[in-house]
């Protein structure tokens, strides 16, 4: 962890849930604002278009745990929230999740992605970043994220924790990057039917072409432009939003030690992922 995510360790663990709250969880670089995006404006995208216009996505779904300095409290931000069901982020590992959200037995959807497109994705946010320890070269990062010496921990518990969540907490909807990207309108139906929402097709399919990475690049509430602690000359935030992106970063040898280390981390869990489609 980085004091960014445990200066207000105590009001976030604190955090008081609703009901009705609704946590987008995942390990960074998934897919969170892509399916954060989503949820809003399944929620609020008829209703309220201005928000969609006007707000930043990291104003309209918080990031729970953030401590940045020179921005609002990720937790004041959740607790100000004008809206119901609130939308909230959080990377933390389940065990790590304030009580309260089990608690309320609120909505939590899951992001998962690819282990071999999040290193890279996380490769390239960390270069750009300056909140976030300096990945050094390529191959230093991969062994490290390996090691799971990262922030918010290793990817590999991270994706098997809440998948072991999953089997005893029926509030949950795990859902992977590599769906999205193969059928995100598929995707936003499935999200429709776990939120309970009757959203007709012509709606679902305005906001399956709303939620596009071209135009989530474009859309400066949806690509951080701004954020003072990105550096946008180094990499943009929405890079590729590709699935398979890793092939044109690991040598043949990398790719063999890292399948020989996931083979192993993975052994006892029935988890699968795409690294292509
Ligand atoms: S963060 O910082 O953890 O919240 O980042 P996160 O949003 O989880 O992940 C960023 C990656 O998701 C890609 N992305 C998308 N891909 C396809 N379509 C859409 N709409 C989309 N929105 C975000 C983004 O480009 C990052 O992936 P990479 O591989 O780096 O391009």
């Amino acid at each position: 962890m980085v004091h960014y995510f445990t200066d207000n360790w105590e009001n976030i663990q604190n955090f008081q849930a609703r009901p009705e709250d609704i946590l987008i969880a995942t390990y960074p670089k998934a897919g969170t604002t892509w399916v954060s995006n989503t949820l809003d404006l399944l929620y609020f995208g008829k209703t309220d278009q201005e928000r969609q216009s006007s707000l930043p996505i990291y104003l309209r779904v918080p990031f729970l745990e953030m401590a940045f300095p020179g921005m609002p409290l990720g937790v004041e931000l959740a607790d100000k929230l004008p809206t119901t069901p609130r939308l909230i982020k959080t990377h933390l590992p389940v065990q790590l999740v304030p009580k309260s959200f089990w608690e309320q037995n609120c909505r939590v959807v899951y992001v998962a992605r690819n282990a071999k497109d999040t290193a890279v994705s996380f490769f390239h946010f960390d270069r750009m970043n300056m909140s976030q320890p300096d990945p050094g070269d390529w191959n230093t990062f991969l062994m490290k994220f390996m090691d799971g010496k990262m922030v918010f921990g290793p990817w590999y518990d991270h994706v098997c924790g809440y998948w072991e969540k999953k089997q005893t907490y029926s509030n949950m909807h795990y859902m992977f990057f590599e769906q999205m990207a193969k059928d995100t309108g598929r995707e936003v139906a499935h999200l429709c039917s776990f939120l309970g929402l009757s959203t007709p097709v012509e709606e679902r399919e305005r906001i399956t072409e709303a939620v596009h990475f071209d135009v989530m690049k474009q859309n400066n509430m949806t690509n951080f432009t701004g954020v003072s602690f990105l550096d946008f000359k180094i990499s943009p935030f929405m890079r590729k939003g590709k699935v398979g992106d890793w092939k044109t970063h690991f040598t043949v040898a990398q790719n063999e030690q890292f399948d020989e280390h996931y083979r192993q981390k993975m052994k006892s869990t029935t988890l699968q992922f795409q690294t292509e489609i």
